[in-house]
């Protein structure tokens, strides 16, 4: 997944930008600016700059739109949450908590939450946005772009995708990668590797059956178990009447926070006193 170093923040931009900014340089009134939240630079006086950044801020923070008719539904949540009632004469919140088949209660939103998984070959719609997510994605981990072909091979199936969607948008991704050879036989692209120094143990190759390549939550969705629930359900849904268990997933170069995911996923503790993540390379 490209190098972990801290500075990849800084080379994650659309390139588009970058040549922009290259050509109004001269120009004392383009300011870059850089948004704290999404940490994205910017002229804030260009126009197309502006809108750019606006796009990237969104998607980054809260995801993307989400038609309901994309993808295959693999797993369904429904959290039921019955609206309070605001009080004009006093200002006070009341919730309203009668039964949902009381006649005249109060209405109850549904905020559906489901995974769903997304094949190249569907509706243009879907691979587009999905492509979206992944050009995004790969910016920010400053991945190479061509590892997309994990799941967008119409040809061979490498790979599959799977995406967390919440009240129409998709606030989380997966890119599962099978790690068996096309005969059955398991790849030797497993290793441990030290989580303290980030260093390969050498000459122990681990049979793992199945690699993330790409993992991702948006920022505002981060800490509430969606990145986990998207690893179960990979391992439920990528061999038809098989999970695959939790210790055999590796990590494709686990960042910072995805090597804290690992760590607390599937890291086991070596006698020596040191966590091993499982990896391929
Ligand atoms: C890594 C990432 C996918 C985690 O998503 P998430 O939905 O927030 O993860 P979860 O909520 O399922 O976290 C599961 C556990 O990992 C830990 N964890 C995950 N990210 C962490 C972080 N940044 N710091 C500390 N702990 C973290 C959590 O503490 C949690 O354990 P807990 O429930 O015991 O507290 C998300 O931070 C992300 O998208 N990062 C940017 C992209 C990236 O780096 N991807 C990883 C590529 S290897
Ligand atoms: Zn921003």
């Amino acid at each position: 997944m490209g190098a972990r170093k801290p500075q990849r923040r800084t080379g994650k931009k659309p390139n588009l930008i970058q040549s922009k900014l290259q050509v109004n340089d001269g120009s004392k009134s383009n300011k870059l600016v850089k948004c704290d939240k999404c940490e994205m630079s910017y002229s804030s006086t260009s126009i197309e700059d502006r809108a750019i950044h606006e796009k990237y801020h969104s998607l980054h923070l809260h995801g993307r739109k989400w038609s309901p008719n994309w993808g295959s539904i693999i797993y369904t949540k429904q959290n039921h949450s019955r609206t309070v009632h605001l009080s004009r004469s006093t200002g006070t919140i009341t919730p309203l908590n009668s039964s949902p088949l009381k006649k005249g209660g109060p209405p109850i939103t549904h905020h559906e939450e489901k995974i769903v998984s997304v094949r190249p070959d569907k509706s243009n719609g879907e691979v587009r946005a999905m492509m979206e997510i992944m050009t995004l994605v790969n910016n920010e981990l400053n991945a190479p772009h061509d590892e997309n072909d994990i799941w967008n091979n119409t040809t061979e199936e490498k790979g599959k995708a799977f995406v967390y969607i919440k009240n129409n948008r998709a606030i989380g991704i997966i890119i599962i990668e099978n790690l068996y050879g096309g005969d059955g036989k398991i790849s030797d692209r497993g290793r441990w590797m030290v989580y303290d120094s980030r260093r390969l143990v050498q000459n122990v190759y681990p049979d793992f059956k199945i690699g993330i390549s790409r993992i991702w939550v948006c920022k505002t969705a981060r800490n509430l178990g969606i990145a986990t629930k998207l690893v179960d359900t990979a391992r439920e849904n990528i061999v038809y009447g098989e999970v695959i268990p939790r210790y055999q997933v590796a990590w494709s170069q686990p960042t910072d926070s995805g090597g804290k995911l690992a760590s607390k996923y599937n890291g086991i503790l070596h006698k020596s006193g040191k966590l091993l993540l499982p990896v391929y390379i």
